[in-house]
């Protein structure tokens, strides 16, 4: 038990409510709070909670769907829609957002939510995680699916829940990055990692390289300088860590740093990145940035890009700000036709460029 340690509620009472919209707003995030407990207490169930594997339907994403995606996904739906807070939803598993309609009451947000990330692991009992990210609505009528169309920068709050060992649910509603991890005995989410902050540098890559004969050059120079280690341009060793679960992914860099690429490469010509721009780029770029770390597409901070569909895809370069930097700085010479090759003394730890 952990009497008398700061619980969700008591922060979100502490640091949100006197805010603009704030008492609605955290009361919000005690409703995402629920439906992630929720969560939290299905995917722990494992097989013994119904049937795994894939069930027969495929999102609009093109992905099948699994039983827990559903059960998820209808857990956030219920509570925001019971919660009268939101004026309507969008879900990475839904085709198109929905307002909240009569008998149920609208509020001033917008909801927009990946109800389960990473669900591919879900079989093999590896982490998974929902993400959200929280808008204003408009102050009159139904949304439209316009509406939901906003810049990162106008995300009043977004974070994430991490399904692994221990269920931790990370949010920023602007003023730094806090992480809660929940008491399962009790059912309080309580603060343990207040004001998070991420290296500036680090030694720890994440990519699927699977993909590497689709990437373009300033990545591939990056990963094998990386992957050159001490014998490289970068004089000294990197770590390598791919979890296939973008969720598990972040909340390593938010604890010891380290760099996550999900680029735009070749493989499909039709998406320019593998991620949702709305559902998972933009909250933990907004949860990334407020904890020094930096989030771009390589050529634009992710939560400048204007979105202009809702399920839009993006890359996603996201992490310590000086390898994030690194990164940004190869795409541009690459776009100059400026770039060196990888091993020119020019860009080792010493050389003229040291990001
Ligand atoms: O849908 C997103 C996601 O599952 C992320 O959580 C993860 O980072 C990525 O896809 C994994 O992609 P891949 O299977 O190509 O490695």
């Amino acid at each position: 038990m952990h009497l008398g340690r700061k619980t969700l509620s008591k922060f979100l009472i502490e640091n949100v409510s006197g805010t603009q919209d704030g008492a609605s707003l955290a009361a919000l995030l005690v409703d995402v709070a629920a439906a992630v407990k929720a969560i939290a207490a299905l995917s722990g169930k494992g097989a013994l909670g119904g049937p795994m594997g894939s069930l027969d339907t495929i999102n609009v994403q093109g992905e099948t769907q699994k039983p827990l995606d559903v059960l998820s996904n209808n857990a956030f739906i219920n509570t925001f829609q019971q919660g009268g807070l939101v004026a309507g939803v969008a879900s990475e598993e839904l085709d198109d957002p929905f307002p909240i309609k009569p008998p149920h009451k609208r509020g001033p947000f917008l909801a927009i939510f990946d109800p389960l990330d990473g669900s591919s692991n879900i079989d093999s009992n590896v982490s998974v995680g929902s993400i959200f990210s929280i808008l204003l609505a408009p102050e009159k009528g139904l949304p439209e699916t316009a509406d939901y169309l906003q810049a990162g920068t106008r995300q009043v709050a977004a974070g994430y829940a991490l399904y692994g060992p221990a269920t931790i649910m990370v949010i920023t509603v602007g003023h730094g990055t806090h992480g809660f991890t929940l008491d399962r005995e009790v059912g309080n989410f309580i603060l343990t990692n207040p004001n998070m902050s991420i290296p500036e540098d680090t030694s720890e890559f994440a990519i699927n390289t699977s993909n590497e004969r689709f990437w373009e050059d300033p990545v591939t120079r990056y990963v094998e300088e990386c992957k050159a280690g001490k014998t490289g341009a970068r004089e000294r060793d990197f770590n390598m860590r791919w979890i296939a679960s973008m969720v598990a992914e972040v909340h390593r860099i938010m604890m010891r740093g380290g760099i996550f690429m999900y680029p735009r490469d070749t493989k499909d010509m039709s998406k320019p990145g593998r991620l949702r721009l709305m559902y998972e780029a933009n909250p933990m770029g907004f949860v990334v940035e407020q904890a020094g770390g930096k989030a771009s597409t390589g050529r634009q901070r992710i939560m400048d890009i204007e979105p202009d569909q809702i399920h839009q895809r993006v890359p996603v370069i996201l992490g310590s700000k000086n390898e994030v930097d690194r990164l940004v700085h190869y795409h541009e010479e690459y776009d100059a036709g400026t770039d060196k090759p990888y091993e020119s003394p020019l860009f080792n730890e010493r050389g003229l460029y040291r990001s």
